[in-house]
């Protein structure tokens, strides 16, 4: 049995997890139309991943014995009226779950829960990496983005981005 207060705070971040699948989903739509197949494929990934992280989240639980809750996922709130706006949401987002992240955390250590602390060391490391990838996303926009022949080979090479399954397994 987990710890009442992280079993809460994991549940709901099975529900931000999804959102932020969602929040992603919505990014790329922007993108779709806005002919910049190469974002939209970025953050499709993205999207993916973040399932991922839900579904990391949603089997934690499980293997604990504890039920998870499915609520409803919030409908996408970023107003997304620039190419650059949409990047700097992203990292506005992803600095927000890492908080919500740390939160978890802090609850696992005051529980003496280093089940979760350990299984968090893994999300900490990811919301790492997630501030880096947004963070050099905005750089190369502000440094190549403003030309047509700068969007599209930045366009192109964030076409590359593939799925990889994560690191963790639970
Ligand atoms: Fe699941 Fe982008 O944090």
């Amino acid at each position: 049995m987990l710890n009442e207060k992280v079993k809460k705070l994991l549940n709901e971040q099975v529900n931000k997890e999804l959102y932020s699948a969602y929040l992603y989903l919505d990014f790329s739509n922007y993108f779709e139309s806005r002919g910049l197949n190469g974002f939209a494929n970025w953050y499709y990934v993205q999207a993916q991943e973040e399932r991922d992280h839900a579904m990391l989240l949603y089997r934690y639980l499980h293997k604990n014995n504890e039920k998870v809750a499915l609520e409803a996922i919030a409908q996408p709130d970023k107003k997304l009226d620039s190419d650059m706006g949409v990047l700097k949401a992203g990292l506005e987002h992803e600095i927000y779950v890492t908080s919500l992240i740390n939160d978890i955390y802090s609850a696992a250590q005051s529980a003496k829960d280093y089940r979760t602390m350990q299984l968090l060391d893994w999300f900490v490391k990811e919301q790492s990496e997630e501030e880096d990838n947004a963070n050099n996303l905005i750089a190369k926009m502000e440094l190549f983005g403003s030309t047509p022949n700068g969007l599209y080979m930045l366009n192109n090479e964030l076409a590359a981005r593939v799925y990889a399954a994560p690191s963790l397994v639970v």
